[in-house]
């Protein structure tokens, strides 16, 4: 195979939403800027539905997580603006907020437990009757027996967002090799690029990996430098709102049921988007009739209309999970590679600030402080052993 040398300051190994951020943002700095992957845009965001649920989604223990999802979910109007104005795209955003509710006592505690927690973080939320809930969303079931409404949780569509991300990186100058990288480059002890699937030799002084779940499996990654990222499958639904039922819901809505999450996210051209499982199944990413019947079967108990609703699509992507459900950020313990993975349930939540401070990590070689807890290193071997 003949082999093509390309070379910039940074290349980008994975175009989705993450990869797309940071190389876009890279580019406005002035660096030269690559990024490798078959097909831009794609990855875990086509299949996302684009909550942007950091109060919501809130957990025991990831309250330094919580500060990093706040301080993206605060930079998204400007950042759908920048978006707006620079490709002339609407990616979808919409300021709806979210309401999460109870089928039964249990789920009832279980929200009034959260609500504590919210509370204790100084996030707003507010407790709402069975009798509330339904008044706000006359679709839901009679039985609801009580939620909490969180005005500030909001969603964006990500396919759009992915869309409008590789316009705007073309605009900015960045170069698209249509080709997956096959292995990291390392020459004296440094990344120094990847050689690409079609042949090319593509080299840069920096490399930043952003290959959603791959990631922890390029070759030519030191062992001890590979993240510590694996799969975790979520089958999604798409139905679409005919005019005429319209408006079916006005906001996010979402219940744990049994204790699997769900959710129905409208969006404002008529697609209901419902999800979503969460699997520990490796790289499957088969649409299963299980999956398919326990989204609709829990959809259907919070809003029995949706069998109404023509269903358009079943995807299922991998989630990019990491040991702490967190992102890894900036350099690594390999001079010249830096990672940008991990992201979990929050990739399309934390595209903003991740592209925010990738770029200032590519520039200056350090991360800014509001990313220090989610440095890249916080895994490596040499780091674990001094902590
Ligand atoms: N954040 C929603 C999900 O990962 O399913």
């Amino acid at each position: 195979m003949s082999r093509t040398p390309s070379t910039s300051d940074v290349l980008v190994i994975g175009g989705g939403v993450i990869g797309l951020v940071t190389a876009w943002r890279a580019a406005q700095r002035g660096l030269r800027t690559a990024v490798a992957d078959p097909e831009p845009g794609g990855g875990a965001a086509r299949v996302a539905a684009g909550m942007l649920a950091a109060v919501t989604e809130l957990h025991y223990g990831e309250e330094t997580l919580l500060g990093l999802n706040l301080a993206s979910a605060r930079r998204y109007p400007d950042f759908v603006a920048e978006l707006a104005e620079i490709t002339g795209q609407d990616v979808g955003y919409r300021a709806c907020g979210t309401l999460a509710v109870a089928l039964d006592a249990d789920d009832r505690a279980h929200l009034r437990e959260l609500h504590a927690l919210q509370a204790r973080c100084g996030l707003a939320s507010e407790w709402l009757t069975g009798r509330e809930c339904r008044r706000l969303e006359p679709m839901l079931a009679p039985g609801v027996r009580g939620g909490l409404r969180v005005d500030g949780d909001h969603q964006v569509d990500p396919r759009r967002l992915a869309a409008a991300l590789v316009a705007a990186c073309e605009r900015a100058g960045v170069v698209f090799h249509r080709s997956a990288a096959e292995r990291l480059t390392v020459a004296g002890d440094r990344a120094r690029g990847a050689l690409l699937a079609d042949g090319t030799e593509a080299a840069a002084d920096q490399v930043v990996l952003a290959a959603g779940s791959r990631s922890g499996r390029l070759a030519g990654v030191p062992a001890d430098v590979l993240p510590p990222v694996r799969p975790v499958k979520g089958q999604v639904l798409r139905l679409r709102v005919p005019p005429a039922y319209a408006p079916f819901l006005s906001r996010t809505v979402r219940a744990v049921v049994r204790g699997s999450h769900v959710y129905l996210v409208p969006r404002a051209d008529g697609e209901l988007v419902v999800g979503a499982t969460s699997e520990e199944l490796g790289w499957d990413t088969t649409v299963t009739a299980g999956g398919v019947y326990e989204l609709l079967r829990d959809a259907h108990e919070l809003v029995p209309g949706i069998t109404e609703l023509p269903l358009t699509e079943t995807r299922a992507g991998l989630r990019p999970g990491s040991p702490d459900n967190a992102p890894l950020l900036g350099p690594s313990a390999l001079p010249g590679l830096h990672l940008a993975t991990g992201h979990y349930r929050n990739g399309v939540l934390l595209t903003p600030v991740t592209g925010d401070v990738m770029a200032e990590a590519l520039t200056t070689g350090t991360l800014p402080d509001e990313a220090r807890p989610f440095t890249a290193l916080r895994f490596s071997p040499a780091h674990l052993e001094h902590a």
